[in-house]
């Protein structure tokens, strides 16, 4: 890795927390610097053995400090910042949006403007030291609304953000193409499908319908479970993020997609016959029995999907885990934490 300090913020998240344990893995001589509020979304116990590392420190410290972030910066000097930290769940944004504008748009402001501070000398110019550095900023395919019948995402896109969650993501998104534009700061974004695997926070979908099914609780699909989704193992993501950082020119963007999309019906279906054969029910029947259509979310996008075309074909990355091994190997973690077996 040519980037000798990162600085990861949202470390202690899912994918963060992926990243932190793929990085430390590959690159034992990198310096890691998690900065993470250590929210509810959180899982610091996971990280243990990784922080645990002469070289990888973690700050519990909210992103929109700004004097502390300065500090962190300034001690640090990290040449590259790759931020995940976020309030991340669609759900959470509706009942309260506030939180949403302060970590993802105040907080991803204020680490620009730390970044700017540290790292370049004159606009569109960097410190020597930082020539290399990249601003890396993790978002979402949801800021570019829903699709039709047809059609993939793309770098093209025309941003129709729909819920707080993905509105706040979009700001934060133009925010780092206005640094980049403005002041040369050397930003990358890349906006992502759903993200799945170990370590998932249990208020997301998949972890949800694990554990329902294997409390014999009902699963509760929104509307008619046809809104479609696609996929991507998080590892895979992991991967996808090192090659742009490692290789990708300051300013470019990539959307980033695991090519399996299905509607939520489908998804829950196929990981329940998953666990049908995995951890077979007492009486014998499918899980797929509890599924339970309840009211649709308000402003639910009903379609995603991403053409990774440019990704694939530039930075030579293709998603390695299928749907089904994925699922499989997701479904094999919770029952760990959900059986205790
Ligand atoms: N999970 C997905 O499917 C998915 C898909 C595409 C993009 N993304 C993006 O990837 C990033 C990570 O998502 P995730 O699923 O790992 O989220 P997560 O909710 O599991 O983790 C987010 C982490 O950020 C931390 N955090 C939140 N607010 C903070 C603040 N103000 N200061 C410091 N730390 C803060 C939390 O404590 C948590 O550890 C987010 O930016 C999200 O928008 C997620």
């Amino acid at each position: 890795m040519k980037h000798k300090t990162l600085f990861v913020t949202g470390g202690l998240g899912f994918i963060g927390g992926h990243f932190v344990t793929i990085v430390s893995q590959q690159f034992p001589d990198t310096t890691l610097v998690v900065i993470d509020k250590n929210t509810y979304a959180a899982n610091p116990e996971r990280m243990v053995p990784v922080l645990a590392k002469e070289n990888v420190f973690c700050f519990e410290e909210d992103i929109v400090e700004a004097a502390k972030m300065e500090t962190l910066f300034a001690r640090f000097q990290p040449d590259a910042v790759v931020h995940f930290a976020a309030e991340s769940h669609v759900d959470n944004s509706i009942h309260g949006p506030e939180a949403f504008l302060q970590s993802n748009v105040v907080g991803t402001f204020t680490l620009l403007e730390a970044a700017r501070k540290c790292w370049m000398k004159a606009p569109h110019q960097c410190k020597k030291e930082f020539e290399h550095a990249r601003f890396y900023h993790i978002s979402t395919d949801e800021v570019f609304g829903s699709l039709g019948d047809a059609g993939a995402f793309s770098e093209q896109s025309n941003y129709a953000p729909n819920s707080p969650y993905s509105a706040s993501k979009a700001a934060a998104d133009h925010w780092v193409r206005s640094y980049y534009h403005t002041y040369g700061l050397p930003t990358l974004t890349t906006q992502c499908s759903n993200n799945y695997g170990p370590y998932q926070h249990g208020e997301k979908l998949i972890p949800t319908i694990i554990r329902n099914a294997v409390n014999e609780t009902a699963i509760p699909l929104y509307g008619d479970g046809q809104n479609v989704r696609d996929w991507l193992y998080v590892e895979d993501h992991c991967e996808a993020i090192l090659m742009v950082l490692s290789s990708a020119p300051a300013g470019a963007t990539y959307t980033i997609g695991g090519n399996a999309t299905r509607t939520n019906l489908e998804l829950c279906t196929l990981l329940l016959e998953h666990l049908d054969r995995l951890y077979p029910r007492s009486n014998n029947q499918s899980y797929t029995a509890l599924i339970e259509f309840v009211n649709d979310r308000p402003g639910h996008d009903y379609r995603y999907a991403i053409d990774a075309s440019k990704i694939c074909e530039e930075r030579k990355w293709t998603p390695k885990v299928t749907l089904e091994k994925g699922l499989e190997k997701t479904i094999l973690h919770y029952l760990k934490e959900y059986t205790k077996r």
